[in-house]
């Protein structure tokens, strides 16, 4: 019996669950299962994106045949050659003849390498940048090599404004009766362990996908494992640039012991109770033996200090600890501090060799306090292993002192918590909207609220004018595209709602913004203050709408999950970052009267370049 989900009116996932297989790729242990994604589009041509593991196969082209109901298959886009997601494409193909494969030229290349039917005189080679117009929607493709394979790459759909990422963002675990990562229960640490296993080694890459994706305005991610994400798509993103920098998502210490008898062991409870004295709590302790190397690592990619201990074995590391070890190095994690601990009753190599593989990689502090351990922990050692202790925990990062320069300071006024909003007006047949932090409420009987709205803004002058105006609050899955879109360019210059779709207009005929908001207020203008360089409008409330349940987008959401870091390469320039927008003025003194040409902030919200 097939078994689909419908997800928009004209996309359905057609994929499967596998719940029976006990090691994914043969090498990782899915306690939870997974599954193969797989999505049909039905415009005016019928497009299916990606095929399936054989482990799903009668399933997967009875949900297709079912979904099709006759109509022929125009494309199936092949994004990813790896077995668990073409393992059916002959089959597909052999039921269907009619089907021009659309995919990238090493994709095609992987087609002779898999299978022997004739894909070439049916092949559609995209590169980057491609369209596949299907009708209502358009699919555009973006090359994303070593994200997992060379020949990967993904497709935005522009109307649906869903981004279909091959492996990227996936997870492991099948799916429950729910399709979307908001209506169930996503464990987050098995979406670190699948990407830091499955893509953790091509940080680079992925870096460079999502440069792309930043350009993209993207409402759905549809994965090949795992659920689809429609909410805080900025914090899943915020999460992969963080492991695809090798940075550390928390200041923590993870221990990873081997240990025959117990007394590695020990040492390292010792350690890790030493440390817990030290004021560092945060510290978990793993058994190399006990505990896959996935999950190790995993948590290598999560915790900012990485202490390992190992009994000396046939002359070198303990097996199971080579073996992580070695995964570590394979993955090419980075910039972490590293303390050694080696344990040997006659010959202890085992802390060299791991400081030799450490060594390879990238921004590794090894700690020089390395403890040796003759068979058991004694009395006399403690010392050592306190200093251990003390030089992991002064390396941690502690708060920057705070220095008083002035009577006022600038930064104290970032403690403000500010939310974001949309102010939109509209001025005879000209709509315009921008993005503002300066919308409260001043009293509840009458309902009045506030904007300041600076002077250079082409919508105060449409509310100077008009005296009426709409704020649509922001949520937190707003993307980073509609600060850009609202915030970024002037209304005199262009005409901000001429390409956006499914616009509403309130009572009072201007536009509120109902995606990516949880409410929308009206407001008339009953009196104005003049500052230098803003407006303060106090108006009455006319209209006030609740969009969606979902938080507020706050000032301190928006620089911690929504706005782009800057790139790798931007942050080795000499020069000065607006903190609002993230335009970079290069050179040593930033001029103090500047004005950032992007979202005309000015030198009090700039600042260095680290
Ligand atoms: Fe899910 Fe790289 O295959």
């Amino acid at each position: 019996m097939y078994c689909v989900k419908k997800m928009t009116e004209d996309l359905y996932w057609v994929g499967g669950n596998d719940r029976r297989l006990a090691l994914f790729e043969n090498v990782y242990p899915i306690p939870e299962g997974v599954s193969y994604n797989s999505y049909l589009l039905l415009d005016e041509k019928t497009v299916l994106l990606d095929t399936a593991d054989k482990a799903v196969s009668a399933l997967f082209l009875e949900n297709i045949a079912h979904v099709l109901a006759g109509r022929p298959l125009d494309y199936v886009v092949v994004q990813h050659m790896e077995p668990d997601h073409c393992a059916t494409l002959e089959e597909l193909l052999l039921r269907h003849p009619e089907t021009k494969i659309v995919c990238s030229a090493k994709a095609l290349a992987m087609i002779g390498n898999f299978f022997t039917f004739d894909a070439a005189s049916r092949a559609m080679v995209v590169g980057e940048g491609d369209t596949l117009p299907t009708g209502r929607h358009t699919l555009s493709f973006l090359m994303a090599p070593m994200v997992h394979w060379p020949e990967v790459m993904v497709s935005y759909d522009a109307e649906t404004k869903a981004l279909f990422s091959a492996d990227a963002f996936g997870t492991f675990g099948a799916l429950g009766g729910s399709l979307y990562a908001d209506e169930t229960r996503v464990d987050f640490s098995e979406v670190r362990r699948y990407y830091t296993n499955i893509v953790g080694k091509y940080g680079t890459q992925v870096q460079t996908l999502l440069q792309k994706a930043a350009g993209l305005d993207i409402r759905m991610i549809c994965p090949l494992h795992g659920p689809v994400w429609r909410k805080d798509i900025p914090g899943l993103m915020e999460k992969y640039a963080r492991w695809a920098a090798y940075e550390p998502e928390q200041t923590a210490v993870v221990v990873a012991y081997a240990s025959v008898y117990g007394d590695t062991e020990n040492a390292a409870n010792v350690l890790a109770s030493k440390l817990d004295e030290l004021g560092v709590h945060d510290v978990r302790l793993y058994d190399v033996s006990a505990t896959h190397p996935s999950y190790i690592l995993s948590e290598c990619f999560r915790a900012s200090h990485l202490v390992f201990l190992s009994t000396t074995y046939n002359a070198g590391m303990f097996v199971n600890m080579e073996n992580l070890v070695h995964d570590i190095v394979n993955h090419n994690l980075q910039n972490r501090t590293i303390a050694l601990v080696e344990n040997g009753s006659w010959a202890p190599t085992a802390a060299g060799l791991m400081r030799a593989e450490f060594s390879k990689l990238k921004n590794m502090k090894i700690l020089d306090e390395t403890v040796t351990i003759r068979s058991s922990l004694k009395q006399d050692q403690l010392p050592e292993l306190n200093a251990l202790a003390e030089a992991i925990a002064a390396s941690m990062p502690k708060p920057a002192p705070i220095e008083h320069t002035t009577p006022v300071e600038p930064n104290a006024m970032f403690s403000f918590s500010y939310g974001l909003f949309i102010l939109t007006a509209r001025d005879g047949a000209k709509d315009n909207g921008c993005i503002i932090n300066t919308a409260i409420q001043l009293t509840d009987k009458p309902k009045r609220i506030s904007i300041a709205v600076n002077k250079a803004n082409f919508t105060h002058d449409m509310i100077k004018k008009t005296g009426q105006f709409n704020i649509s609050m922001l949520s937190t899955d707003a993307p980073f595209a509609m600060f850009r879109h609202y915030g970024f360019q002037s209304g005199r210059d262009t005409d901000k709602f001429a390409d956006v779709q499914g616009m509403a207009r309130a009572t009072n005929g201007i536009y509120y913004i109902p995606y990516c908001t949880n409410a929308f207020v009206s407001g008339k203008v009953v009196q104005t203050v003049e500052f230098e360089t803003h407006t303060l409008f106090i108006a009455e409330v006319t209209e006030a709408r609740v969009l969606s349940r979902l938080p507020s987008m706050t000032y301190a959401h928006y620089f911690a999950n929504v706005k782009p870091k800057p790139a790798p390469a931007a942050a080795k320039k000499t020069g000065w970052v607006c903190r609002i927008c993230g335009w970079i003025y290069e050179g040593e003194t930033l001029p103090p009267d500047i004005v950032c040409p992007i979202c005309k902030h000015g030198a009090a919200d700039f600042e260095k370049l680290k």
